[in-house]
């Protein structure tokens, strides 16, 4: 071969070879658009970019995701998925027997998943045996938030039973504070009503009641004082609750128009982007009872056509499982790292009380999947359950008539 023919042939092939070398690109559709939400998610964006992906950013907001999960299922039935979703619990497994999900096996193999993902994590995100979804955090449902000064202007410890809780609300409303900041959407009606589920119920009646679909635990007497609990809840809310979003109802324990609310530790993220100091401006408590709630964020990636997409796919699958994305991300969002070998070292008091009582309520079997933020079920049980609780609180509904239509709702669903 000649000097001048080779450099042609040489050519050709560093031609062809830069072709076949595929540009990492990703749609994301997500609902993280809160102030917390949003500067968590940049974390994902910057990561991406860095290693040289293009982030095309599909942002759905309403808090709980219901508008997100009804813009995938037009997308999704329009043949033009998204690459890549924040999708979690039974719905990864719903989404997969429709057989629109990549299998995204080859990168958790080679990153050693298996190895560094608590067991009930990985269930989540597996799909007959397969890896269908990449794990990025554990929030907590179960949590109640306060106003530190507001406490203390008024003599209240954070309550330890329902009964305190009660109490405490009715001291603050005679001071004309609002006792429950609440935002009147059926995902935040659900989420206070399943941390009061937790209490009253326990854990075992909780899996009963949210797993198992037990109707005698449904229709029981102590799932009545849950609905009594709720309409004293209801009771503890202002008036211009209705419609409201979640984080505006963060902002008013912030500011001290209101106590406490009771939501998952995304709300941290929320005082966490404001400045405010765990234990100084704010502080956090599980809710009375025992027990923890999880809700695991994740990414499942959608069958597209094309290497960059699939290329894409790889890349974010690889970074949101990754050490240092879970640690700086849930630094923001104020959840806790899915992985077990990311350090605490930087993370603040709610958050090494989350990974310690994770750890305890999943050796004395209390760790339980938030049926709110649909761990625990699949959309049609799930949303029965919901439909009842919130026209339950937003009726004068009897706790009795409650009950019997949680019962009806499951028997219907199923
Ligand atoms: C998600 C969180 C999110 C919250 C409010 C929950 O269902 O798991 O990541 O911050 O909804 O939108």
């Amino acid at each position: 071969m000649t000097k001048s023919v080779f450099a042609a042939v040489s050519a050709v092939a560093l031609c062809a070879a830069s072709v076949a070398v595929a540009e990492p690109k990703a749609e994301v559709l997500h609902w993280w658009t809160s102030g917390g939400e949003a500067k968590s998610v940049a974390v994902l964006q910057q990561e991406f970019s860095d290693a040289g992906g293009t982030w095309t950013d599909m942002p759905v907001a309403g808090g709980g995701g219901d508008a997100a999960m009804s813009a995938l299922r037009a997308r999704v039935l329009a043949g033009n998925a998204p690459t890549a979703v924040q999708l979690k619990g039974p719905a990864i497994q719903e989404w997969y027997e429709e057989g629109v999900l990549a299998d995204i096996s080859k990168v958790a193999e080679a990153e050693g998943w298996a190895d560094v993902l608590p067991a009930s994590i990985a269930a989540h995100m597996k799909c007959e045996g397969t890896w269908c979804a990449a794990p990025v955090n554990v929030h907590r449902v179960d949590w109640i938030w306060a106003n530190a000064d507001v406490l203390e202007a008024n003599g209240i410890e954070m309550p330890q039973t329902w009964e305190e809780f009660n109490a405490a609300a009715e001291k603050l409303q005679a001071a004309g504070i609002i006792p429950l900041a609440h935002g009147g959407q059926a995902w935040q009606d659900a989420t206070v009503f399943e941390a009061v589920a937790l209490g009253i119920l326990g854990p075992d009646g909780f899996r009963k009641a949210f797993v198992d679909l037990d109707e005698a635990t449904l229709t029981s007497p102590e799932m009545i004082a849950v609905f009594d609990q709720m309409r004293k809840m209801r009771g503890f809310v202002d008036p211009n609750f209705p419609g409201r979003d979640w984080n505006l109802a963060t902002a008013m324990v912030m500011n001290g128009e209101a106590a406490f609310q009771i939501m998952g530790d995304w709300a941290k993220g929320e005082f966490l982007a404001a400045g405010k100091v765990p234990g100084d401006d704010f502080l956090c408590a599980s809710v009375p009872g025992d027990g923890f709630l999880y809700n695991v964020d994740s990414f499942a990636m959608f069958d597209v056509d094309g290497d960059d997409s699939v290329a894409g796919q790889e890349l974010l699958a690889k970074l949101v499982v990754g050490q240092s994305f879970q640690k700086v991300f849930n630094l923001n969002k104020g959840s806790i790292p899915a992985r077990t070998d990311v350090a605490l070292d930087d993370f603040d008091s709610c958050a090494h009380l989350s990974s310690k009582e994770m750890a305890e309520s999943s050796d004395n079997g209390s760790l339980l999947p938030s049926y709110a933020h649909g761990m625990a079920l699949r959309g049609a049980q799930s949303g029965a359950i919901t439909d009842v609780v919130t026209s339950h609180f937003n009726s004068d509904m009897s706790s009795q008539e409650a009950v019997e239509q949680l019962a009806a709702a499951i028997a219907n669903s199923l």
